[in-house]
């Protein structure tokens, strides 16, 4: 008997990297899968490859910016399986930039997938999660780009403090109904999220854009090394149940920016000591 065992997990993003491992890893402990994804044949191939070892899994075509087809997918998850008890909202995409190279457009779509596809995703099911009992956890992904504050990323990095913003307070409303909410940080991982991206951006926004002048500037920004601290989708899930099983609000999957996390506190903490001092 696994830990999930006759239990629901919904994953957004499922048909490919991070959320393709939470499928498996839910799937391990004996847990229903739904995979939602813009990509339905990767999604679909996935909850093939789930049923193919046994698991009751079924692949949904999503896009999570927009309400109906959302709201569409949690329908079809209650009529196959009746409740919801793990809800991964995991989809993000990226689109690099300088501040003064981003356009409306590239702020609309990376604000309208990672920011509010999350609220899509947490409103639609949250019908489903209320019909359950038990251990109940909503899982929001934003990223290791909440403490490492990358250059060229201004529009991802803003998508994910929205998101954070976002399960902070969700966290508080739903303690009192027994339902756990963790935001997770991944820093990079080895998954398609570049090209993934690309191919989901809708076309009447236009073309997505990548230059390796905006990775370059990324790096250099950083002062941790960025590729030693790459990880598979595969072991940035390898401590998520007991994650999840701790209750606590923030995992941390793999990566050296802890003394990054210290600084920005310690700004933080030097700010209210000047505000005391000044105003006694
Ligand atoms: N890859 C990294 O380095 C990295 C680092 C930190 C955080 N993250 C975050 O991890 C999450 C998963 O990313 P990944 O690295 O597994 O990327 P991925 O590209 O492998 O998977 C993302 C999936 O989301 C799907 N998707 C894109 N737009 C969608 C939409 N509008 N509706 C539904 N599905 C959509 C894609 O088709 C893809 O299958 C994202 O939130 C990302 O921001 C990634």
């Amino acid at each position: 008997m696994g830990e999930y065992q006759g239990k629901t997990a919904v994953i957004t993003g499922a048909g490919s990297g991070l959320g393709a491992a939470m499928a498996e890893l839910f799937a391990g402990e004996g847990a229903r899968v739904a995979l939602l994804d813009i990509d339905g044949e990767r999604a679909a191939a996935k909850a093939e490859e789930l049923r193919a070892n046994g698991t009751e899994a079924i692949a949904i075509r999503v896009d999570v910016a927009d309400k109906t087809s959302v709201e569409a997918a949690a329908q079809a998850v209650q009529v196959k399986f009746g409740a919801c008890d793990v809800l991964c909202a995991n989809v993000g995409v990226q689109q690099f930039g300088a501040i003064d190279k981003l356009t409306d457009h590239d702020w609309d779509w990376v604000m309208s997938v990672n920011f509010r596809g999350v609220v899509n995703t947490v409103s639609a099911f949250m019908p489903l999660l209320r019909a359950s009992e038990g251990q109940r956890h909503v899982l929001l992904t934003a990223s290791a780009s909440y403490f490492q504050l990358g250059a060229r990323m201004a529009a991802y990095v803003a998508s994910k403090f929205a998101v954070v913003g976002y399960g902070e307070v969700l966290r508080q409303e739903l303690a009192e109904e027994g339902i756990n909410v963790a935001m997770m940080f991944p820093a990079g991982m080895m998954t398609r999220h570049i090209e993934s991206s690309m191919a989901a951006r809708p076309e009447e926004l236009g073309p997505s854009r990548f230059d390796q002048s905006d990775i370059a500037a990324m790096i250099a920004s950083s002062d941790v090394d960025t590729a030693a601290d790459l990880a598979t989708a595969e072991d940035a899930v390898s401590n998520l149940l007991a994650e999840l099983r701790s209750g606590e609000p923030y995992i941390i999957t793999h990566g050296s920016y802890r003394h990054q996390v210290e600084a920005q506190q310690s700004r933080v903490l030097d700010a209210f000591a000047r505000m005391e001092e000044a105003k006694p």
